[in-house]
């Protein structure tokens, strides 16, 4: 086995390794969730959430052992297999991977490993050797020369639109400076500085929380965990709660029982079902409890705060799907859910299917379906749940600056719509 880290003697006289930026949670934490709006508007540094999260690892004892009550994906497949196949095509299911050909996106291959930077004197290059996959940050002119190289430890992000990568130190677990994204290839991981080798910044178990099944933490530092206590992917019993007693039930064919053994949030109140997706489509919150605590179907506020957005603040596209439905007259004067549009067990993308979903409450020839220049047929998202631009993922690439899509959940009138009639 290759060592972790090969750090050549040099290192100290690289100018490419200059010490990063202070790295405040709040830098760290923006670039994938939104934030209280507060911290969004005046840029400030929080460190809240940080030492909230140290405070935090003392109470750790009191979560229940994640392995002990669940069985695993594995074990549902056999009854449940359709449900399974389809389910593990999803970004839920893929949106964490041990590094793996396929798993990782972005090429390894002579003439698509390099990324270079703004600095001409650093480039990272990524390379597989045998079964392990490295990026080597290359800074300096030759013949001073200083590497250093990390191992992928993991893989985040179904690809749908990107990914980012993890290695550990020790126990310690931290981001890669290079990500990869779809429409870009090899990218400065977001908010990264372009031309500075950066692999100081710590993973938080929150981000794991959204990202994964389970990480045993073992802080402080509040990125420590064990190595070999994680479940990858959001599995079934995320969402479902543990099932080995449901397993039992149905495997010795006893009677079913009367009382649910397993959690099903068909089940649950409107506003459980819309905790179950806000623990994670809503921002990164404060947590109040330790991470990976929350039972589904228990209250959310329990386990996490959740600022009230400011409405004198735009609530950004990205991870925020439950305030901005929120603020949607749809949701606000009818039962809508985010379940009357996705089922989570499958992979949807077709436009027409979920334009099917508004008109089972805005059906033709009633009053609710609009009086003026709409077609029954006409694709109802592309103008009232328009792609928009994110800011809280910004790569800069090559001295510019690139900015994802994604789907605004307020669904409304957006007047600019009306110049592109039949979009
Ligand atoms: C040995 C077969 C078997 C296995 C294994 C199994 N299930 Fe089930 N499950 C069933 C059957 C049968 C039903 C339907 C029971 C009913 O409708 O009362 C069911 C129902 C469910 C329901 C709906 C429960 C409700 O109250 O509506 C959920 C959710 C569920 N299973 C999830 C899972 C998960 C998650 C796993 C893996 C951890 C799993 N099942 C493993 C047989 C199994
Ligand atoms: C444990 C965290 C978590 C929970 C709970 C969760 N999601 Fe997600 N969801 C994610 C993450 C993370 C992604 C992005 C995955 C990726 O692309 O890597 C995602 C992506 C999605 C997507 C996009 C799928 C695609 O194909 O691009 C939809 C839709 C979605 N979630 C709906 C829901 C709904 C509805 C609920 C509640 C029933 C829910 N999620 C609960 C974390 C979660
Ligand atoms: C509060 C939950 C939450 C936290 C915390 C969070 N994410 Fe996400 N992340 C999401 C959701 C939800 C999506 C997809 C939907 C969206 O963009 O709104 C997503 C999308 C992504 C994607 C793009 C996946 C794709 O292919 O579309 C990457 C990569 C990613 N996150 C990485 C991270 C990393 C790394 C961290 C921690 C440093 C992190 N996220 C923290 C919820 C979260
Ligand atoms: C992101 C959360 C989430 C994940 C992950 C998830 N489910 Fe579900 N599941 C739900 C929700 C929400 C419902 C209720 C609404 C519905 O039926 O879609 C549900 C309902 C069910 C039901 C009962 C309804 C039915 O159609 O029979 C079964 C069985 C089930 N899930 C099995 C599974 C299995 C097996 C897996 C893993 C392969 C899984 N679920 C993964 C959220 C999830
Ligand atoms: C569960 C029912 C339901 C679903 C599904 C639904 N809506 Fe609505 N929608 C409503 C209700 C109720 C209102 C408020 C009606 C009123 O004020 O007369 C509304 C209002 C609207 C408005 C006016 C908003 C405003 O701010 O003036 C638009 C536009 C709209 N819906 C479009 C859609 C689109 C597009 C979809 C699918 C993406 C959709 N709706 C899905 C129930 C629904
Ligand atoms: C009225 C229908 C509707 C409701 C309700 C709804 N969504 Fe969506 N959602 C969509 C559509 C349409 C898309 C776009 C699918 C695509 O482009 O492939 C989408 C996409 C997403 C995505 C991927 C966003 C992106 O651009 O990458 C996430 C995540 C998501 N939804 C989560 C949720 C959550 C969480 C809820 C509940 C708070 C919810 N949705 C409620 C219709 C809905
Ligand atoms: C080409 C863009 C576009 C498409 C496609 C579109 N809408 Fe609209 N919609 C608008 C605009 C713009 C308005 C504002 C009123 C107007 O100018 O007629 C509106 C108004 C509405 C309203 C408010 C009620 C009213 O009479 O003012 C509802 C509800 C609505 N649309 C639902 C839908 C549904 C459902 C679909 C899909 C069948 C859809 N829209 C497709 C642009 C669009």
């Amino acid at each position: 086995m290759l060592p972790e880290a090969t750090v050549p003697s040099r290192r100290r006289s690289c100018p490419g390794f200059l010490p990063p930026r202070r790295m405040t949670v709040y830098t760290y934490a923006a670039i994938f969730i939104a934030l209280s709006s507060v911290a969004v508007k005046n840029g400030q540094s929080q460190t809240g959430p940080h030492s909230r999260a140290i405070e935090l690892s003392a109470q750790h004892a009191e979560k229940p052992d994640f392995s002990e009550d669940s069985a695993g994906d594995a074990a549902c497949q056999p009854c449940h297999a359709e449900k399974a196949a389809a389910f593990h095509q999803t970004a839920h299911s893929l949106t964490s991977r041990l590094p793996q050909p396929g798993s990782i996106l972005g090429g390894f291959a002579p003439g698509s490993n390099v990324m270079k930077t703004a600095n001409p004197e650093l480039f990272f290059r990524m390379e597989q050797k045998g079964n392990d996959f490295f990026q080597t940050a290359v800074a300096g002119a030759a013949p001073f020369i200083s590497q250093r190289s990390e191992r992928f430890a993991c893989v985040i992000g179904s690809g749908g639109k990107g990914q980012t990568y993890l290695f550990w130190k020790g126990d310690d677990l931290f981001q890669l400076p290079v990500s990869y994204w779809r429409e870009l290839g090899w990218v400065n991981s977001p908010g990264y500085r372009d031309g500075v080798a950066n692999f100081n910044r710590p993973v938080i178990p929150r981000c794991l929380e959204c990202h994964a099944t389970y990480f045993h933490s073992m802080a402080p530092p509040v990125n420590r965990y064990s190595r070999n206590g994680f479940v990858l992917g959001i599995t079934c019993e995320k969402c479902h709660g543990p099932g080995k007693v449901h397993i039992r039930h149905h495997t010795a064919r006893s009677p079913a029982s009367p009382d649910a053994d397993i959690a099903n949030p068909a089940g649950f109140s409107r506003d459980r079902q819309m905790d179950l997706c806000a623990w994670c489509h809503a921002g990164a919150g404060d947590p109040l409890r330790a991470p990976f605590s929350y039972v589904p179907g228990d209250r959310l506020d329990r386990y996490l705060k959740l600022p009230d957005p400011n409405p004198a603040v735009p609530i950004d596209v990205h991870g925020s799907q439950v305030e901005l439905l929120e603020r949607s007259r749809c949701y606000q004067q009818s039962d809508l859910t985010c379940l009357t549009c996705h089922d989570v067990h499958s992979v949807q993308h077709d436009l027409a299917a979920f334009s099917e979903r508004c008109l089972s409450c805005h059906k033709p020839e009633t009053a609710m379906f609009p009086q003026r220049s709409h077609q029954t047929d006409s694709n109802c998202i592309a103008c009232h749940m328009p792609l928009e631009e994110t800011n809280l993922i910004v790569f800069d690439q090559n001295g510019k600056r690139a900015r994802p899509k994604i789907r605004n959940h307020w669904i409304k009138i957006y007047r600019e719509t009306a110049v592109n009639p039949g979009d």
